[in-house]
């Protein structure tokens, strides 16, 4: 069996700063609010022609060119968003273009923040097993194009941004997928969602009054859920590989607020020192939020050779995981 490998990384935050002082110019909210109620200081929010698919471009050119292979060499492209360019084709298939990643098999998949590390499951898949040499897998997301704007509930947690990674098949454990574990409960789908727009829910002018194309949230209920899950899936991780939270070195969470990262780690009994935020310069940025927090922690060297490193993510669904990676 091949172990997959991280051959680089790679991620892209557009130039846009929208800061907590110029929403509470918007809307009915304060600095002070977001920053103790969520730990978001500012997000990014994409150019006016800016897509899902210009961003994934920038993302992977910057992880090909990290892991020195180039778009040719590709064999399979995983795009992880919720808000591609446009309905038909997905995503993937304007990157593959875009790239010029002739030979590669491509296709998104839509499980929201979890997107990323679900993704990262199936790629470690296809490798391990010998299917496939070398993936490319990204978590990009235009959060600001599916957010209502005058709900201050949910419009100030979110930000746009795209992160990538090359993997490919080698035999030794460094800089390796040690393990990835996945979770989902459907039933729990109206905590968090987007009614509008399907073929249970076309668009009407009443639905587009209703606002049905924008996020919905039970804030407080997806707060609850997301600790348990994500605490469950990293001590599901540690204990089938026989290890426990001294022997990691970095703690990457899903970035979605910095009471549920200080709940979940309280209950890991894991040290602040050893956990990775970046949520205050980008808020929630769904699956983009953990590909841009792992090349962010890979390029400040946050991460150093023999590491382990622990993923945890959460998001609607509800769809939660873990993911081990051996630096
Ligand atoms: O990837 C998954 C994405 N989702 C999440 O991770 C969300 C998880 N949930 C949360 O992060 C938190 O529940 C929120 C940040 C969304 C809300 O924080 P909370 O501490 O649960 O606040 P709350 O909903 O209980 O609201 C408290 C008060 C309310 O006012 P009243 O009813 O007490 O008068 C809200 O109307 O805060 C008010 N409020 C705001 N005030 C100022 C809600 N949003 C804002 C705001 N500015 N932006």
């Amino acid at each position: 069996m091949n172990k997959t490998k991280i051959l680089g990384t790679g991620s892209y935050l557009p130039k846009k700063i929208l800061t907590n002082d110029e929403l509470s110019r918007l809307i009915d909210t304060t600095d002070e609010w977001i920053v103790t109620r969520t730990g978001i200081r500012e997000r990014r929010i994409v150019g006016e022609h800016e897509t899902c698919s210009d961003m994934a471009c920038q993302a992977s050119l910057k992880a090909l060119g990290a892991a020195r292979v180039c778009a040719d060499e590709i064999d399979m492209i995983i795009v992880a968003s919720m808000t591609p360019d446009q309905r038909l084709p997905s995503a993937s298939f304007l990157l593959q273009d875009k790239l010029k990643a002739k030979k590669a098999a491509v296709y998104d998949i839509a499980v929201a923040c979890s997107g990323y590390v679900f993704a990262l499951s199936i790629a470690d898949q296809y490798i391990k097993t010998g299917e496939m040499k070398k993936i490319l897998v990204v978590g990009v997301e235009v959060m600001s194009e599916v957010i209502d704007w005058e709900d201050r509930s949910t419009c100030v947690l979110f930000g746009d941004g795209a992160g990538a990674v090359v993997l490919g098949a080698g035999q030794t454990e460094e800089r390796s997928i040690v393990s990835t574990h996945l979770f989902s409960n459907g039933s729990l789908h109206y905590l968090l969602n987007i009614p509008g727009g399907g073929s249970a829910a076309k668009w009407t002018p009443e639905s587009l009054k209703r606002k049905d194309h924008f996020v919905k949230m039970k804030g407080k209920e997806v707060f609850r859920v997301a600790v348990e899950s994500m605490a469950d899936a990293c001590k599901t991780a540690l204990h089938k590989a026989g290890l426990t939270l001294s022997d990691i070195s970095l703690f990457i969470p899903h970035q979605a607020n910095i009471r549920i990262i200080q709940a979940v780690a309280r209950k890991l009994n894991c040290s602040s020192d050893k956990v990775f935020v970046n949520l205050d310069k980008y808020g929630n940025m769904s699956a983009a939020s953990i590909a841009v927090a792992l090349d962010e922690a890979v390029r400040q060297s946050r991460i150093k050779k023999g590491d382990l490193v622990l993923i945890a993510t959460f998001g609607a669904g509800f769809a939660w995981g873990s993911a081990l990676i051996r630096w």
